[in-house]
């Protein structure tokens, strides 16, 4: 296996694990492997990379996700990646989107375990990067364990590093994403059994998953858990992840007041270097809820900080506005 099997990750999330959202979620955790979004095959190669792939060093360890079907692209892929100074490569074999679909990656990918396996080796053979895969327990019929343990162990044979399963199959038409995300009942039991029948593969639990202390009952299952949603509506969770999870004795829990505070020099910069405070602070929205004073926390940057030349005092300003407790 190459690479480090770290216990938790944050799940790649469209219009959500941007650069400035994983810097934050960095203020509040360095070891948690964090993803990018989902990256098409033809965007990385011939998109604007500085804006698709630019991150910033603080943000290792870090995994960019593709969606792709093309072995011989995918490796030319993962030669960018790795070129790009990522400590991973991930493959998309779990979004059911329309438009995924359209281009042939993604779940549907579940039915085709023998393009996923050579997308794999090609990726393997192309750079010295952990390769991983992040799927489904199973798509439309094909939702039985035996079904997802035969696409895991054809890409296994090619070499994928890490198994990250959502623990719910995908209905590939007349479900949203959204529903899709919700309404496949959760079936923790295949992953923990895949891990039990497999145990030399590097297994990740994902779906549903809200808390440290839920994290700690998984790993007692599985090699590592993934969390998607809660990271996004309770970033602070992390903030313990370091000593609960990783057991970094010294690392000392940081509170969601501590890590704004922390990503001002950040905003600073982003700001001074031309780009917009809102692109940073649209992430923050969600933060205090129930603390009074969180009301005025949003409405002070979605007012003020949407401005086009709001300056990145404006989230000072902000965090003033909330009472900390205690
Ligand atoms: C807004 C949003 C965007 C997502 N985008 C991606 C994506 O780009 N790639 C991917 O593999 N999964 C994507 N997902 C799925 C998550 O990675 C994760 O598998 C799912 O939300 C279940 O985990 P959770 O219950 O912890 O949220 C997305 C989920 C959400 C909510």
């Amino acid at each position: 296996m190459r690479g480090t099997l770290r216990p938790l990750s944050v799940a790649p999330m469209m219009a959500r694990t941007d650069r400035h959202f994983r810097v934050f979620l960095r203020q509040l955790t360095r070891r948690t492997l964090l993803y990018t979004e989902m990256v098409t095959q033809h965007a990385v190669l011939h998109g604007d990379r500085d804006k698709i792939l630019g991150f910033s060093p603080i943000e290792h360890p870090l995994a960019l996700q593709l969606g792709g079907d093309d072995p011989a692209l995918l490796a030319e892929c993962a030669r960018v990646a790795a070129d790009w100074g990522y400590d991973e490569v991930n493959l998309n074999v779990g979004c059911p989107s329309e438009r995924v679909q359209s281009g042939n990656f993604g779940a549907c990918l579940m039915l085709e375990p023998d393009t996923v396996a050579r997308a794999v080796e090609a990726m393997r053979a192309a750079v010295d990067l952990p390769i991983t895969v992040k799927h489904r327990i199973g798509v439309d019929e094909r939702d039985g364990y035996d079904d997802m343990l035969a696409f895991v162990d054809v890409v296994a044979r090619a070499g994928a590093d890490r198994f990250s399963v959502h623990a719910r199959k995908a209905w590939l038409s007349g479900l949203s994403p959204k529903q899709n995300r919700t309404v496949p009942p959760l079936r923790y039991a295949d992953v923990y059994r895949l891990k039990r029948e497999r145990p030399d593969l590097p297994i990740e639990i994902n779906g549903g998953i809200t808390t440290l202390e839920a994290t700690l009952e998984h790993l007692e299952h599985v090699d590592a858990v993934m969390i998607g949603r809660a990271a996004y509506d309770d970033p602070g969770l992390f903030g313990a992840a370091d000593r609960l999870v990783f057991g970094d004795a010294a690392a000392p829990d940081v509170d969601a007041f501590t890590a704004v505070e922390r990503l001002q020099p950040y905003v600073d910069a982003w700001v001074a270097g031309g780009g917009r405070l809102h692109q940073v602070t649209r992430h923050l929205m969600g933060l205090f809820a129930g603390l009074p004073g969180a009301r005025r926390f949003r409405q002070v940057l979605s007012e003020q900080g949407a401005r086009p030349t709001a300056g990145p005092e404006v989230l000072a300003r902000a965090l003033a506005c909330v009472r900390r407790p205690g």
